[in-house]
């Protein structure tokens, strides 16, 4: 993988300069790089902490260092709730979220054991049923128990609406946006109503950034795309440019090599299923060529007309249509500037079970 360091550091300053104009505050998303390099470059620039999908990601930022990490996907096993309650009991700015009551008890139980005193948030349906409390009375609930739970302490509430990020068209996304956050929205005024202590309200993502900013019920942003972006994202066009989602530049690419060329109007590269190529990948500098899976270790490079000057041996860089997936199969990132390659970062917290 080999990120272009110019178009990084563009995308990381275009996003702090966006918060820091509009007073929401960044914790972005680590599933997407996993990479604490990655993660201390945001903090230098205003990042309030991380947000992570594993507690394996969460046990990697705080051991390099980064404060103010938000485990955004509840912890229900017994490793997984021993593992966090561990985390708070060495850094105190750690938080989880929960969307269950039976959740929240064990992990009181957990931290009472510990004597400590775990960050709590109240995860909030908006709009993907993969996770969230109902908002409105149960949310409410819940939040209530996780105050008066000794050894949790409330610090807000979240909603991820998974479902706006990718909404193609601006306003499409924002009005997505809206009716996925409704009953978040809702839900915060009659917890602020109760004089629950709400500091933060997390959510957001690369697609809905602009809009989160603008309709002020989140305090925070977990976007974590926007540091590479992916072809995917590059398709959902923005707020000025319909066509391409151009407010952050593609930075990341995956580097192939022509391995055969024995056939008209195709070549073979040495990326395949394993390094999850995709049909809608696309080629660095040559958007007319089609990415087609071959085998697990083959793809094809095919265009229309012509041999197109792809030469034996000659390498090709990809750019990934899912960040998530492709960062998780390689060992590290090769940073270039220009066609220097200045620096390597490992890409960590990945893998098995074990490790999650
Ligand atoms: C809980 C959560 N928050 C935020 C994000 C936003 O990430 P991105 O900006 O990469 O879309 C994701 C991505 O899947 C997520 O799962």
């Amino acid at each position: 993988m080999v990120v272009d360091l110019e178009i990084f550091e563009k995308n990381l300053q275009t996003m702090a300069a966006h918060c820091r104009n509009t007073g929401i505050h960044l914790r972005g998303h680590v599933k997407v790089h996993k990479s604490p390099e990655i993660a201390r470059r945001q903090v230098a620039l205003g990042s309030i902490g991380v947000t992570c999908a594993t507690v394996a990601e969460c046990e990697l930022m705080a051991h390099a260092g980064i404060h103010g990490v938000l485990l955004t996907r509840q912890p229900t096993s017994r490793n997984n709730i021993g593992r966090v309650i561990a985390l708070a009991k060495r850094e105190a700015t750690f938080g989880t979220v929960v969307d269950d009551p039976l959740a929240a008890e064990w992990l009181q139980e957990a931290a009472a054991h510990e004597g400590v005193k775990l960050r709590t948030v109240v995860d909030i349906y908006a709009g993907l049923t993969r996770h969230g409390i109902e908002a409105g009375e149960p949310a409410l609930e819940l939040a209530k128990k996780v105050d008066t739970s000794k050894n949790l302490k409330l610090i807000g509430l979240m909603g991820y609406s998974g479902g706006a990020s990718h909404t193609k068209g601006w306003a499409e996304r924002r009005k997505k946006s809206g009716d996925d956050l409704a009953g978040l929205t809702e839900t915060l005024g009659a917890a602020r109503s109760a004089g629950l202590p709400l500091e933060i309200v997390t959510g957001g993502s690369t697609g809905t950034y602009n809009i989160d900013s603008e309709t002020k019920t989140l305090t925070e942003l977990q976007a974590g795309s926007f540091v590479f972006m992916d072809t995917i994202y590059r398709q959902i066009g923005g707020k000025t440019d319909a066509a391409v989602y151009s407010d952050f530049g593609p930075a990341l690419t995956v580097m192939t090599t022509v391995i055969s060329k024995r056939h008209p109007r195709q070549c073979t590269i040495d990326a395949g299923n394993k390094a999850l190529l995709r049909p809608t990948d696309q080629v660095k500098g040559r958007p007319e060529v089609e990415v087609q899976n071959q085998g697990a270790e083959y793809g094809i490079l095919a265009w229309k007309d012509g041999d197109n000057g792809f030469k034996l041996g000659e390498r090709v860089e990809l750019y990934p249509s899912n960040l998530d997936m492709s960062t998780n199969v390689y060992d590290r990132y090769y940073v270039a500037r220009g066609e220097k390659i200045v620096d390597v970062w490992p890409i960590m917290g990945r893998g098995g079970a074990a490790q999650r």
